[in-house]
């Protein structure tokens, strides 16, 4: 069934339920209330984002043997955010209304001058740093300020002599990131889509100046062809380039990759030929030479940027939303099913003994303790098997074994499948290599 774009409120109002319901994501400290756009993923959603993070990471680092990578530290020598142009210019522009009090991101407002809510007169702009601040060590004063990193990338930059040397890399070649960054937003929202700790999938890529154009479109056709790999319908992603009046101030060109979110198209992810500023402006600030020299053109230059930046909490939302689909069954009954592709999905095979006696939970527990080794699982022996393959298909999970009368006849088993609800009889020998080859084939209907 095609999701309906016009009934926004209402799919998101079911994701959000859905998400609670059965632990994909929770509010955070909820039983104090909750702590405004911060949430926890549980059980079910801590898997689910941890396959979007492995699959980047497998797509930008594991296959490929230009790309290498780190894992930072949060907090980041105050010169840093100096040198990047964040202490300057990380702002939004925040106007207050004058009646309701409310606060808004002027630049997202289409009358910049009236709430949107009240119609009351707004005030002047005034520049607002997203940055989060604290203080390093036990005295509060203005030498210990501290900031949490709002974005991935500069720990990737001021470390790109370290890595270069030490993986002997040469351009073109990239250093990936995965990790937490924070901003303080001054209108979070959307459930997960704009928070203020978050998590990035950050790879810069190094190229010689004048291939950057090349390397440019490259990434933005690498980046949008990952989200249909893992199952985002094509017609949902599309790619908008920035006009020249949006760009960041590093930034040569941007494209973003966008999904139809319940609410419109919104950003995803950001690709941006950041040329040299970064790398240029660190060097300048510390001092330290941060060129690249290629032994065997004896030439000396400071490498470009082309930098695909990614959301782990955005990218995870939009797998959500597009995996979801309510289906009427051939019998009249409704089912909710989430097409996750099996790469992502948070559960891989359902384990299910037909009765909980006469020895099928023992043979169960037993196939489980198999295929654990390669895939997760998850044991389920109550309610009728009809419940629970709806269970299983409310979180997704590709592939049902359901142990019955005959398993202990034949070492055969039931193997259902999420999309088309086909079983089909297999061996118990056979069932690690069959699910192996549908995960590798898998294509979305
Ligand atoms: N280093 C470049 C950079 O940080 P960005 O477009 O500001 O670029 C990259 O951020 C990605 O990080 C976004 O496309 C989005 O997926 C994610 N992101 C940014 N701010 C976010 C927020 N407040 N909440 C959730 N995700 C966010």
């Amino acid at each position: 069934m095609a999701k309906e774009k016009e009934n926004e409120n209402n799919l998101m109002d079911k994701i959000v339920s859905l998400a609670k319901r059965r632990g994909f994501v929770f509010q955070s400290s909820e039983v104090y209330g909750g702590l405004n756009s911060c949430w926890d993923y549980g059980p079910i959603g801590v898997e689910l984002k941890r396959n979007v993070k492995n699959a980047w990471w497998e797509a930008m680092v594991h296959r490929r043997n230009d790309i290498v990578g780190v894992d930072c530290a949060i907090l980041m020598s105050p010169k840093v955010w100096e040198a990047s142009g964040h202490l300057k210019n990380f702002t939004d522009p925040l106007v207050d209304c004058k009646e309701c009090k409310k606060r808004w991101r002027q630049d997202k407002l289409t009358d910049p001058k009236h709430c949107p809510e009240c119609n009351g007169e707004l005030t002047e702009a005034r520049n607002f740093n997203l940055m989060f601040k604290t203080f390093m060590g036990p005295v509060e004063d203005s030498s210990a300020v501290v900031y949490m990193r709002p974005e991935t990338a500069q720990g990737i930059f001021v470390n790109f002599k370290n890595v270069q040397t030490s993986s002997r890399m040469k351009p073109p070649f990239g250093i990936a990131q995965v990790g937490k960054s924070f901003r303080n937003e001054i209108t979070p929202g959307n459930f997960t889509f704009r928070t203020r700790e978050f998590e990035q999938m950050e790879m810069e890529f190094f190229v010689k100046p004048g291939e950057d154009e090349q390397w440019y479109k490259y990434w933005v056709e690498e980046r949008r062809k990952w989200y249909s790999q893992f199952g985002i319908k094509e017609e949902n992603i599309r790619i908008r380039e920035h006009a020249k009046n949006e760009l960041a101030h590093y930034a040569k060109g941007c494209a973003d990759v966008e999904y139809l979110y319940p609410w419109g198209w919104d950003e995803l992810e950001g690709i941006a030929n950041r040329t040299d500023f970064d790398l240029k402006t660190h060097q300048e600030h510390s001092g330290k030479d941060l060129s690249y020299f290629d032994d065997q053109t004896k030439e000396k230059y400071l490498p470009y940027v082309i930098e695909p930046a990614a959301g782990a909490d955005r990218a995870t939302l939009a797998f959500l939303l597009d995996a979801y689909d309510e289906e009427v069954k051939e019998n009249g009954e409704s089912r909710v099913v989430l097409h996750f592709h099996p790469k992502i999905a948070p559960i891989k095979v359902a384990i299910l003994p037909l009765v909980k006696k006469d020895g099928l939970p023992d043979i169960a527990e037993k196939i489980e303790s198999e295929l654990r080794e390669f895939y997760t699982t998850f044991y389920d022996e109550s309610g009728s098997i009809g419940k629970r393959y709806a269970r299983q298909d409310e979180i997704g999970t590709p592939f049902g074994v359901t142990i019955d009368y005959q398993t202990k006849d034949d070492d055969t088993v039931t193997l259902r499948f999420r999309d088309s609800m086909e079983q089909r009889r297999v061996s118990i020998k056979d069932l690690v290599s069959i699910i192996r080859e549908e995960i590798k084939n898998y294509k979305r209907k």
